[in-house]
């Protein structure tokens, strides 16, 4: 029979088994009895030797293009099986939605990102935005800007992180407080400003209530006609929200900051019974932040005239009010990373916080 015709025959009658074929094992059984060792098409090739070399070479194409082709139909049947099989099991095996979970660990939120969402969205309801500045700073920005000269006492009370001189004498540092944002915004953008400034800070200190990396929130307001009372309903409103307590006791306490004019410190009231502080109305007072009036140079250093804008700022301590809040004692296991720690002090992910006054007001 000429090669043609065997291979048609070959052909029809597999293409039709493959087609057919039920399932992966039954098609696996066809692949050996047609291109297997002892298969069909391999012993036509056999039989190949025995042919004149120009028939040889005739048949021999045609008998490769059927291998092609049956490789390729038997490929696609076990695409075709293996998909029909794997609908086949999910549907048998289902999925049983009653089934207990598995006990995963539940995460937990650490009481700095707590502390920071309480105060946004307190913030955020007065009217807030949030700004942000990089840790590393320039001296001029950190200190000159805001109205602390290179021979200022304070430069040497920040126990600043400084980086090596750079060939130009500048000196970054660490930025030791969130203050050099304000003088970013204010020489970025122009007025009004009624940001929060939240972020990472550093002073080489390190005990129970210090720590060389902590957090402080900057608030900073400039506009027309800014006056201390401005300053004051904001602080008052912040603390009772923030501590939940509606009648809390504030004082602002006359201090001194480079860059306010006037600058005062300001103190919540509290309690200690048996050795634990109880915040509210009580015999005793607790510093919760830094404030004042933006002093006119630092607005000048800013390209604004203070005749025109005024304003007032604060800084507060992240980590300190977490602590006070939460009765944490210790600042240092809030940079352990140990999960321990967290699992004791840190917040539902699912408690979102609701201190602000919403629409409501
Ligand atoms: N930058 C001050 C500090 O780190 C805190 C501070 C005090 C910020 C008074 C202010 C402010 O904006 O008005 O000690």
């Amino acid at each position: 029979m000429e090669a043609k015709q065997l291979s048609d025959q070959v052909r029809v009658e597999f293409l039709n088994a493959i087609e057919s074929a039920s399932d992966l094992a039954a098609l696996e059984k066809l692949r050996i009895s047609v291109l297997g060792k002892k298969g069909r098409l391999s012993e036509l090739m056999r039989a190949l030797g025995s042919l004149e070399p120009k028939q040889r070479q005739a048949a021999g194409m045609v008998f490769n293009l059927l291998k092609t082709e049956l490789t390729e139909a038997i490929t696609a049947r076990r695409v075709a099986l293996d998909s029909e099989q794997l609908l086949a099991d999910l549907s048998e095996q289902g999925m049983d939605v009653t089934a207990p979970a598995r006990p995963e660990q539940a995460g937990t939120v650490h009481p700095v990102s707590q502390v920071l969402d309480e105060l946004t969205e307190i913030f955020a309801d007065m009217g807030f935005v949030v700004a942000e500045g990089p840790d590393i700073e320039t001296e001029f920005n950190n200190f000159t800007a805001l109205n602390i000269p290179p021979e200022h006492p304070a430069r040497q009370m920040h126990d600043t992180f400084y980086f090596r001189e750079k060939k130009d004498g500048a000196r970054p540092v660490l930025r030791t407080h969130t203050s050099p944002v304000q003088i970013r915004t204010m020489t970025s953008e122009s007025p009004p400003h009624r940001i929060i400034i939240p972020g990472r800070t550093y002073r080489h200190d390190y005990d129970i209530t210090h720590t060389p990396m902590f957090h402080q929130l900057e608030g900073l307001v400039i506009d027309r006609d800014i006056h201390m009372g401005h300053l004051k309903g904001c602080l008052i409103d912040f603390a009772r929200l923030f501590f939940e307590v509606e009648d809390l006791p504030l004082r602002f306490r006359p201090s001194y900051f480079p860059f306010t004019e006037p600058s005062a410190e300001v103190d919540i009231g509290c309690s200690i019974k048996d050795g634990v502080r109880h915040i509210g109305a009580g015999e005793e007072w607790m510093e919760i932040l830094g404030c004042g009036m933006v002093n006119p140079r630092v607005l000048q250093n800013c390209g604004l005239d203070p005749s025109e804008w005024q304003g007032f700022a604060f800084g507060v301590g992240i980590d300190r009010i977490a602590m006070l809040k939460y009765g944490i004692r210790d600042l240092r296991g809030f940079f352990d990373c140990d999960l321990r720690w967290l699992k004791n002090y840190g917040f539902s992910a699912l408690d979102l916080p609701t201190l602000g006054q919403g629409l409501s007001r």
